[in-house]
């Protein structure tokens, strides 16, 4: 037996004999080494776990589901995966008041140069997601540094209150690398949520929002990928994103700056949206896109009203664009209540086929 797990061996059997109560809060266990053999009796019988240089399986995921309330679960050291091409997850965390943190120093390597065909989610080699973040309700995760993901890292799906803060997504091997749909975070069927303090370097939206009751994405930053985006929303189960608040970020060097993208002939509604102090640098497709003309297969062109955008608030959002760049486009239908100051973008191009801008909103192409 590899010293490492046998002391993680001892170190559970030690927790569980000296506090042998079911239900006691204190047992702390480690899930180190190469297997993942002892943890769902770590998940049964302690709150605090910690995860220390573990190299999890090849098509396996680490599954911290079904945690019990009030766990703590601290990466510490490097965490890898083995290889195998499988739709993953790697990471899948669900439970409720659980805690992710990282140690200082610690690293979640999901060794994404061997699967970054330039591909991502749509062909080559089957990719595994990276971190499903399931159920999971009055949560925090903070703390953890996450490197080189096959392809989407967060997704984040019926979640209530849930806050992630100081992650760092670093995908910046990517970039060279064929790293392609690595999204920083995918939101669906959540209500509460809130990113914060995060960094995020990668191919594809730093957020993405399909549906949500409540979000706030404050003081991040963003580089390289797609932009901040709300979108595409329509055409699934759950078509409403309500209550959204972005707030002090900045993206630079991404395709766009911030983005709305509403489905062609579906329904859903787009409301109470705010983008606010919002730094854009040296963007290369658009500065602003709002478009309710959004396919699968690409822009139809006109846009339709299935999907109104109602109540967008976008103040203070400055920065530069390159010049083959739009600075600001927008193609909607039955849009009302924008609100739109201080948008102040340089370089690139004014679009002239803006349409569906409210009248008295103070927006503008
Ligand atoms: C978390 O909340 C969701 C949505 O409200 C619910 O479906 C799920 O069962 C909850 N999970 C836990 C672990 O309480
Ligand atoms: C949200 O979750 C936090 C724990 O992260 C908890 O302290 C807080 O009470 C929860 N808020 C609500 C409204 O449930």
């Amino acid at each position: 037996m590899n010293p490492l797990v046998l002391l993680s061996s001892i170190l559970l059997v030690t927790s569980t004999l000296a506090s042998p109560l079911s239900g006691d809060t204190r047992a702390s266990c480690t899930l180190s080494g190469s297997s993942l053999g002892s943890l769902s009796s770590i998940k049964s019988s302690c709150t605090k776990i910690t995860i220390q240089d573990l190299t999890v399986p090849a098509g396996k995921t680490l599954d911290l589901t079904g945690l019990k309330s009030g766990t703590t679960v601290t990466f510490k050291g490097t965490t890898t995966f083995g290889y195998k091409e499988w739709a993953g997850p790697l990471i899948s965390v669900s439970g409720s008041k659980i805690t992710i943190d990282g140690a200082s120093g610690n690293k979640i390597d999901g060794k994404g140069s061997q699967y970054w065909d330039g591909k991502g989610g749509n062909g080559g080699k089957t990719k595994p997601k990276f971190f499903k973040a399931g159920k999971l309700n009055h949560s925090v995760i903070k703390n953890i540094n996450i490197y080189n993901t096959p392809v989407h890292v967060f997704s984040i799906n019926n979640c209530e209150n849930i806050t992630v803060q100081n992650v760092l997504i670093d995908d910046s091997k990517g970039d060279s690398g064929g790293g392609h749909n690595t999204d920083g975070f995918d939101v669906s069927d959540s209500t509460q949520v809130v990113i914060k303090n995060s960094k995020v370097y990668s191919q594809d939206d730093c957020l993405a929002i399909n549906s949500v009751n409540d979000l706030r994405f404050e003081n991040n930053y963003c580089k390289g990928g797609h932009g901040i985006s709300i979108g595409s929303v329509g055409g699934r189960s759950n078509n409403v994103v309500k209550k959204v608040v972005v707030k002090n970020c900045e993206v630079v060097n991404n395709d766009n700056g911030i983005r709305i993208k509403t489905v062609y002939d579906k329904t859903g509604s787009v409301s109470d949206i705010t983008f606010q102090d919002i730094t854009l640098t040296n963007i290369n497709k658009y500065g602003i896109t709002i478009r309710g003309d959004y396919t699968n297969s690409g822009h139809k062109g006109t846009a339709t009203s299935g999907v109104p955008i109602k109540g967008l608030t976008i103040k203070n959002v400055k920065g530069t664009v390159k010049s083959s760049a739009t600075r600001i486009f927008v193609l909607v239908k039955g849009a009302s209540n924008w609100k739109w100051s201080g948008v102040s973008i340089s370089g690139g191009k004014k679009s002239s086929s803006c349409s569906g801008i409210p009248s008295g909103s103070g927006a503008s192409c």
